[in-house]
């Protein structure tokens, strides 16, 4: 375990412990305010950001930060991670074997940010913090308390490309989580 992130992040770009990394262009840490009180996790990483070594800038990104602006989320408030840190080849789903090998690395980030909530972005993210009983379609939008830290699961940014009425959902849990740190502000 790393107490801080620049040598988590050396060790992880340095990373060989699964089959993903003969395939990345670049591994993709994550980004962000180390001490933010918000952090975002996704599945792994897609081609531009593959090729950028950066979390969400593809479409899915952009459509992501379209949706901070309108509920006043600001980058430099957040953190945002993957679960997996290297590109799964074709966009494919992240492996049993794979997300296995790379956990302790979000495990490790997770210790050294200490976020108050974590944004679960769809399924992947939801059953490999939470577990495999979780539904996404079932426990979207609601608040989950576990360690000391609020959960909230909501869709992925890239189903809302594939779906729009899913944008509304989305729009939805990004203003709770505003109200919940304006909340505990007060
Ligand atoms: N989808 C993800 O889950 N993560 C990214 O960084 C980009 C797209
Ligand atoms: Fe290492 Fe994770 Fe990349 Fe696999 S996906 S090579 S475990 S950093």
């Amino acid at each position: 375990m790393y107490e801080n992130l620049e040598e988590l992040k050396q060790s992880c770009i340095d990373c060989k412990k699964c089959k993903l990394c003969t395939t990345r262009q670049n591994v993709v840490f994550g980004v962000g305010n180390e001490k933010a009180d918000i952090m975002f996790i996704g599945e792994g990483p897609g081609g531009d950001e593959d090729r950028q070594g950066e979390p969400f800038v593809g479409k899915a990104g952009q459509l992501m930060n379209k949706a901070f602006d309108v509920v006043g989320i600001k980058r430099e408030e957040i953190y945002i991670a993957n679960v997996v840190k290297c590109r799964p080849p074709n966009n494919r789903d992240p492996e049993e074997d794979e997300i296995k090998a790379c956990m302790d690395y979000l495990r490790n980030q997770v210790m050294i940010i200490k976020p108050k909530i974590i944004v679960l972005l769809g399924r992947t993210a939801l059953q490999n913090i939470l577990g495999k009983e979780y539904k996404i379609t079932a426990v979207r939008g609601n608040w989950i308390e576990k360690r000391g830290i609020m959960y909230l699961p909501t869709w992925h940014p890239a189903a809302l490309l594939r779906d729009e009425t899913k944008k509304i959902d989305f729009l939805k849990d990004l203003k709770m989580i505003k109200q919940y740190k304006e909340g505990d502000m007060k």
